[in-house]
């Protein structure tokens, strides 16, 4: 009997994910390895988004809420809206999932036919891609470098536009790069992209997370003409370091939220109870816990990108949000210790060759740059303290010192 839907041929599962189990495997059995491959900050949630949690299920708010989140929630979501983004919307125009992914799941379930194409910006989000076979949409990656600072251009994606295209992704800050697109960068996707009967969805997880005191903007915020044609997806896991309690959000076209609370509807329900009770709290209480987050992930930044860039062969640009490095490896490549080990396996990712040596030899996780569509580059995680970080690095470093000979 044959066990696996075919529907799976086109999906990989998560690297990010097991390269992270493997390194708690390496860690379970005594080995000091230091991970920088988990995409969740390392911050205990807040204290009183907690406390929000425990008054909830002793309230008894513990059964099933409506498929799309509770009233409270949605007000709260709205009220973030308005007040941060200058977007205004109606309730009916909100939807609350097991987190950010689940939200951009079934918005892609419920608006792509086979063949619609779905524009990417490459390096991206490994998921985003997966999602969109899975929804029988065909993904059209564009490629972007560091020379770019990893940023489509307005050139590139008038290009990549035919008359197939329904979606446009963007995602700022970004995960991998870090990079955030500044207003001038948006305004000038959004000249392209007004015109064009094409959704943008927006992901703007990472919203909370940018740094030098940058502006946070989306494409939705550009115009009102943008802003009906843009699906806004943010969520609780990144900003308030609430991963585990899987609270995301969506806002867009009311009759999307409705084909998408069906999907749900049909799948998981409603988010829990008790996290959109504490996703509530997150919102609508106390910022400074974001902005000390915010304050501590700056300092792990520079420190992280400042001792890269003393290793040979890496080049590492200063991301302006999130919190990942993502240093290309490209003079790391041509190093004799390198082609040595190229010869000696039938790996054929750069990336992905550096990174089992890197786990395996000198026990420090990271990400190949090949998940994200970048052999070029490896990704940091930074989310971990800075004793850590200077440890790992100096890890990276010996394994390239030792690869130049
Ligand atoms: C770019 C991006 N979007 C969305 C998500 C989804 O996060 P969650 O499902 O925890 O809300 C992630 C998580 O890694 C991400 O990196």
């Amino acid at each position: 009997m044959k066990l696996v839907a075919k529907r799976l041929d086109v999906v990989e599962p998560s690297p990010t994910l097991a390269i992270t189990a493997k390194a708690n495997q390496l860690k379970a059995s005594g080995l000091d390895v230091v991970g920088f491959g988990a995409g969740e900050p390392d911050f205990d949630t807040p204290n009183h988004i907690k406390e929000a949690a425990k008054k909830a299920m002793d309230q008894g708010k513990t059964k099933y809420t409506p498929v799309s989140g509770t009233v409270s929630l949605k007000d709260a979501i709205i009220k973030k809206f308005e007040t941060e983004n200058g977007l205004k919307y109606e309730k009916n125009q909100i939807i609350v999932g097991t987190g950010g992914k689940q939200v951009l799941y079934n918005f892609f379930m419920a608006t792509l036919n086979p063949g619609d194409e779905v524009i990417i910006p490459a390096p991206y989000w490994v998921s985003y891609a997966d999602i969109v076979r899975l929804a029988e949409g065909t993904p059209v990656i564009v490629a972007t470098d560091i020379s770019s600072g990893f940023k489509i251009t307005a050139e590139q994606l008038e290009k990549a536009i035919t008359p197939k295209t329904k979606v446009f992704i963007f995602n700022s800050p970004s995960n991998p790069t870090g990079a955030a697109y500044t207003r001038s960068d948006v305004e000038a996707l959004v000249k392209v992209l007004e015109p064009k009967d094409i959704i943008t969805v927006s992901d703007d997880i990472y919203e909370k997370i940018i740094y030098d005191g940058l502006e946070f903007v989306n494409p939705a915020m550009i115009s009102a003409k943008m802003k009906e044609k843009t699906f806004v997806i943010n969520g609780v896991s990144k900003a308030y370091s609430m991963t585990g309690w899987r609270i995301g959000y969506g806002a867009g076209n009311a009759e999307i939220v409705k084909n998408m609370d069906t999907m749900q509807g049909q799948s998981t329900s409603n988010a829990s109870s008790i996290s959109q009770a504490a996703a509530e709290a997150a919102l609508t209480g106390d910022q400074t816990p974001v902005a000390e987050m915010l304050k501590a992930f700056d300092k792990r930044r520079k420190l992280i990108v400042g001792l890269l860039r003393e290793i040979p062969g890496v080049e590492c640009r200063m991301p302006e949000g999130a919190f990942y490095a993502f240093p290309y490896m490209t003079g790391v490549y041509e190093m004799p210790g390198f082609k040595k080990l190229l010869a000696e396996t039938k790996e054929t990712s750069y990336s992905k060759l550096f990174c089992d040596v890197l786990l395996e030899k000198y026990n420090v996780a990271a990400v190949p740059g090949i998940a994200f569509g970048d052999d070029k580059a490896i990704r940091l995680s930074y989310a971990l303290g800075e004793k850590d970080i200077e440890k790992g690095v100096s890890r990276i470093k010996q394994m390239v010192e030792d690869l130049q000979k």
